[in-house]
């Protein structure tokens, strides 16, 4: 067993043959792109919004110039801008060699300018601290001046979206949008999981971002796509896996392809011929190893009122918060509780009423957790 390669993988993109469904997203986003029209993606985390980003650069990697900007970790608004116009040019510079002088005629003048990197590799400096209006505006001109210079369209994809907010406020995201919208050549494809934030930005009438792109939203990679992968991956590993063992390992993930996998992946770690039984040790195996992933999630949650609702909201899924449930769980009153849930529902943890994510409720039930429990 402990020889066999597990051949179900969770915690990192996946495409290719680990990459289940979503083709008509594919084809979507394909459409959208070929139009020149912008895309947000919204979905809750773990949806696989990086993977289906992934998958659609792998498949159309010839076609045109992907830029993919995580925005994870950066801070500020000048290491933003750097990134950005490092990506942009990066990627091109690889590709289009020929193309380099053009470039640098292109730039010269502007308040960028091209250096070496540590590691031997081309970056982009802003020349000053402080960037200003102007100098911001070259760096959202420069995915269309590439595009036109390398005479192929070129893809920018924003992943965590949000976040960019988070660097620059809506004053950037302003100044984005400002460039943006006149580019014939560059199309740009946002996506995030904190959905109030992304929603405020794109589809509320003084959003930055209003009417910019087309909505897409990911929800569950359909029952049977899912079950034909795990069982046509447990046969090509030598395994076995029944149509009901399946069924409930799909079940098991509550719509998320992240916890599919990793049921999977514990499940094969017990047994290559696994029976349903080994689908509730398996399932128990994967809430225990995202407890301390949990555990600052729950710690996150200050108030001893906001953690009580947790739990009752963990334990009564479905059951309607009216005077009785407020009794049983101490919640004070429906004005507090409709308080929790704003304030729950901004940290991402719940969504009208119910915990959205399905083993976080589960880790709730099961954990022995004192708080809020008087
Ligand atoms: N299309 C898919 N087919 C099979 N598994 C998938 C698919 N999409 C996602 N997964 C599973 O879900 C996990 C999380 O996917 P991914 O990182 O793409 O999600 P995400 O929405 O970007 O998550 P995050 O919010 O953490 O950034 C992957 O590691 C993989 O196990
Ligand atoms: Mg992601």
């Amino acid at each position: 067993m402990d020889d066999m390669q597990n051949p179900f993988v969770y915690g990192t993109v996946v495409t290719g043959p680990d990459f289940v469904g979503r083709e008509s997203e594919i084809r979507n986003l394909r459409m959208s792109v070929r139009n020149g029209k912008s895309t947000v993606i919204y979905s809750d985390r773990k949806m696989g919004k990086s993977s289906l980003l992934a998958e659609f650069m792998r498949r159309y990697d010839d076609d045109y110039i992907f830029v993919y900007l995580d925005t994870y970790g950066i801070t500020g608004l000048n290491e933003f801008l750097e990134k950005f116009a490092e990506e942009v040019t990066r990627h091109s510079l690889s590709k289009v060699r020929r193309f380099a002088s053009s470039f640098l005629e292109t730039i010269k003048g502007t308040g960028l300018r091209v250096i070496m990197t540590e590691d031997g590799e081309v970056g982009i400096e802003l020349r000053s601290a402080r960037p200003r209006q102007h100098e911001i505006d070259e760096v959202f001109e420069l995915p269309e001046k590439i595009a036109k210079l390398s005479r192929k369209k070129m893809v920018v994809i924003i992943d965590e979206f949000q976040d960019v907010a988070g660097v620059g406020g809506v004053q950037l995201i302003k100044a984005m949008r400002s460039k943006f919208q006149w580019h014939k050549n560059a199309v740009y494809v946002f996506s995030g999981s904190k959905r109030h934030m992304l929603m405020s930005i794109f589809e509320e009438h003084e959003g930055a971002f209003y009417k910019f792109a087309r909505p897409m939203t990911l929800s569950a990679i359909p029952a049977d796509e899912f079950k034909d992968y795990l069982v046509r991956k447990y046969s090509s590993a030598g395994g076995s896996l029944s149509d009901e063992v399946a069924t409930k390992v799909v079940e098991a993930g509550g719509g998320y392809p992240y916890y599919v996998q990793h049921v999977a992946y514990e499940l094969f770690q017990i047994s290559m011929h696994p029976t349903l039984d080994d689908v509730d040790v398996a399932i128990q195996n994967t809430v225990d190893h995202q407890s301390s992933a949990f555990m600052n999630m729950w710690e996150s949650v200050r108030s001893l009122l906001h953690r009580r609702y947790l739990l009752a909201i963990a334990r009564e899924p479905g059951i309607p918060q009216g005077v009785a449930f407020i009794e049983r769980h101490a919640l004070r009153s429906p004005s507090h509780i409709s308080r929790i849930r704003s304030q729950l529902e901004k940290k991402g943890l719940t969504e009208k009423g119910r915990i959205i994510d399905p083993f976080f409720a589960r880790w709730l039930r099961t954990a022995s957790l004192r708080n809020g429990q008087e």
